[in-house]
Parts: C-alpha cells; sequence; structure tokens
C-alpha cells in the first residue's frame, strides 16, 4: 500500500479545467492519487472520465485552456521531493499571465520546465508508439538520446561516456525483448511493427530511469497475443527497475493482471479505490458503477451477485 512517505507520486485535489463553446468545464475534479516505488496504480474509468487529463498533468502537459486550476503534485526523484506546480509553475494557469508578462510566452518556460522533469521524474508512452517515435531518427538513437538526457544531471566525475552510453542503449533494445535488438537499433520506426515500436517506447521511456512510468493505453490497438506480450514485458521491467506505473485501460482482464492498487473515475471524480485483490473477489461490495464496468467485461454476472 502506498503512503505519503513512501510515494513517489502524490496528486492532491488536482482540479483541470476547460473552456467549451458551453462554458467552463471541470474535467478533473479534486483528484487524489499516490504510488510507491514498484507499484502500480490502475485507472480505470468510461471514455472522457478525467483518466488521461489526471496523468498528463504530471507531464505538465495540458495544452487546452485554462488548464490545471489548482491542486498539489509532488514527485520525487534522486532522492528528492518536487511540488511540481509551485517549483515549475508554468505548469499552472494562474502563473501563466504573469509569466506571459514577463517573458516571452508560457510555453517556452512550459517546455523548459519539461526538460528538467525528462529523465528524472516521469516519462510515458502512449497508444500508437509509432506516433511517440521521431520517424526521423533509427530506435537506437532515440534511445541513447533518453540516455545521454538523463546523464546531463549527473556530476561530471559520474557521466557515462558515449561508449558505455551506446552499449547500454543497445542493452535495453535486448531488455525490451527485441528479436534482433542490433538490427533494430539502426532501423527507423516506418520499419518495425507495432508491437516493435511500443517495445521501442518503452525502452525509450524506462532508459530515463524515471521515477514513474505513465502508460496509458499503451496496449490498445496492438493484437492479442502482441498485447500479452507488452503487459508481461512491462511488469517485469517495473519490478526490475523499481519505477511506479500509473496504468490507464479499458481492459479490465489485464488490469487485473498488472495492476496492484485501481482507481475508478467517472465526470472527473475518483468514485472508488480498490486494491486489485477485492476488485477481483466477487463477493465484496462495489461501487455500483465499478460492479458496471466489471460486468461490462464479463468479470461479474448480473444474476448471481
Ligand atoms: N483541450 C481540451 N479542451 C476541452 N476539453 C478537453 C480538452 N482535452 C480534453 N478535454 C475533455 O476532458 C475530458 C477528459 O478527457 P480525458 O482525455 O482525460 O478522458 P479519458 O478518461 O482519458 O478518456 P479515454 O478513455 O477516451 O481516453 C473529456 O471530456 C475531454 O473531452
Ligand atoms: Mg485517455
Amino acid at each position: 500500500m502506498s503512503d505519503h512517505t513512501t510515494s513517489v507520486v502524490d496528486v492532491r485535489d488536482l482540479v483541470i479545467e476547460f473552456d467549451t463553446p458551453r462554458g467552463r468545464s471541470r474535467v478533473v475534479d479534486e483528484v487524489s492519487f499516490s504510488v510507491s516505488p514498484g507499484e502500480v496504480l490502475g485507472i480505470l474509468g468510461e471514455s472522457g472520465s478525467g483518466k488521461t487529463m489526471s496523468t498528463q498533468a504530471l507531464l505538465g502537459l495540458i495544452d487546452g485552456y485554462p488548464g490545471v486550476m489548482g491542486g498539489q503534485i509532488d514527485l520525487t526523484f534522486q532522492g528528492e521531493r518536487h511540488s511540481l506546480l509551485s517549483e515549475l509553475p508554468h505548469f499552472l494557469f494562474e502563473k501563466r499571465g504573469q509569466l506571459e508578462k514577463q517573458e516571452r510566452g508560457w510555453r517556452k518556460h512550459r517546455f523548459k520546465a519539461m526538460a528538467s522533469l525528462w529523465g528524472r521524474g516521469a516519462t510515458a508512452i502512449f497508444q500508437n508508439p509509432r506516433r511517440s517515435l521521431d520517424p526521423l531518427m533509427t530506435v537506437g538513437q532515440q534511445v541513447l538520446e533518453s540516455i545521454t538526457a538523463r546523464e546531463a544531471h549527473k556530476p561530471d566525475d559520474t557521466k557515462l561516456n558515449k561508449e558505455a552510453q551506446s552499449i547500454e542503449a543497445l542493452e535495453w533494445l535486448e531488455r525490451v525483448k527485441m528479436v534482433n535488438p542490433k538490427r533494430v537499433f539502426g532501423s527507423y520506426p516506418h520499419e518495425l511493427s507495432g508491437g516493435m515500436c511500443q517495445r521501442a517506447m518503452i525502452a525509450v521511456a524506462l532508459a530515463c530511469k524515471p521515477s514513474v512510468l505513465i502508460a496509458d493505453e499503451p496496449t490498445t490497438g496492438l493484437d492479442a497475443t502482441v498485447r500479452a506480450q507488452v503487459v508481461h514485458l512491462l511488469q517485469d521491467l517495473i519490478r526490475d527497475e523499481r519505477c511506479a506505473m500509473l496504468y490507464i485501460t479499458h481492459d479490465i482482464r489485464e488490469m487485473l493482471y498488472l495492476a496492484d492498487r485501481v482507481i475508478v473515475m467517472r465526470h472527473g471524480k475518483v468514485l472508488e479505490r480498490v486494491s486489485t485483490e477485492d476488485l477481483k473477489d466477487r463477493s465484496s461490495e462495489r461501487h455500483p458503477y465499478t460492479r458496471t464496468l466489471l460486468e461490462a467485461a464479463g468479470m461479474i454476472g448480473g444474476d448471481n451477485e
């Protein structure tokens, strides 16, 4: 179980709002969650419930207006706890106005703020991995770029040299179980299958040695065998790296297999927090909405409950 002393991610009362033609809409409404090293927190919920927005906030990737309106996001990396919304005010709407006056636009600053996070705090993998990879760079170069970004934050005397970085990049392609890692190293994303692209993305994301990996529907769009391989791979690597993972999927079976705990979201709110063990237990009490999700996935039957 995660608590505030051991967690690497601690999100409290996060509020995200967007202006729409129908007025201001609160898409994330006082959401709180935390996750510890090596732990997998699953996020379940229907489409539009705020799963992606709640996790994107950790990466400073909320683009809509006004975006993050409040709350606290604490992220621990390299042994230090960082309060993102106060240290990196570019993540937070209310500071943007001031920054726009002082500087040349908050986007540039947000980019700088994010660059300081890359390779240290949070990284992410998404569905459609081919789109997340750079089409003009080889897979090897992209993994290497993650390692170089990570090493850039280290004191000079502990930095890996170029050769050691290249060796590590190749090792990552072996760790994500590429069939021919040497060939893949020099391949471009368009030369790889969807499953191989997702393995490459996992290598790019984890080579940064993040405290937390955000996996937002990473298996959507892959065929069943490849999905299972990616899920097993993530489970092994998260354990080996002692990295925390926020895992979003619509596949409840996948969720039950991977997650230690699950939060269930609807209309931007967390409705229920439950351990995976309890979720599997057909006799335990569930929020009616969680029951609906389990029923829809055929995990529980309407009659015998
Ligand atoms: N830039 C934006 N402007 C306005 N509304 C937005 C914007 N981005 C997202 N939203 C809305 O925010 C809500 C939450 O979106 P989010 O992407 O977090 O949902 P989700 O739970 O990840 O859904 P899915 O399962 O379909 O991925 C949705 O209603 C979405 O339409
Ligand atoms: Mg989403």
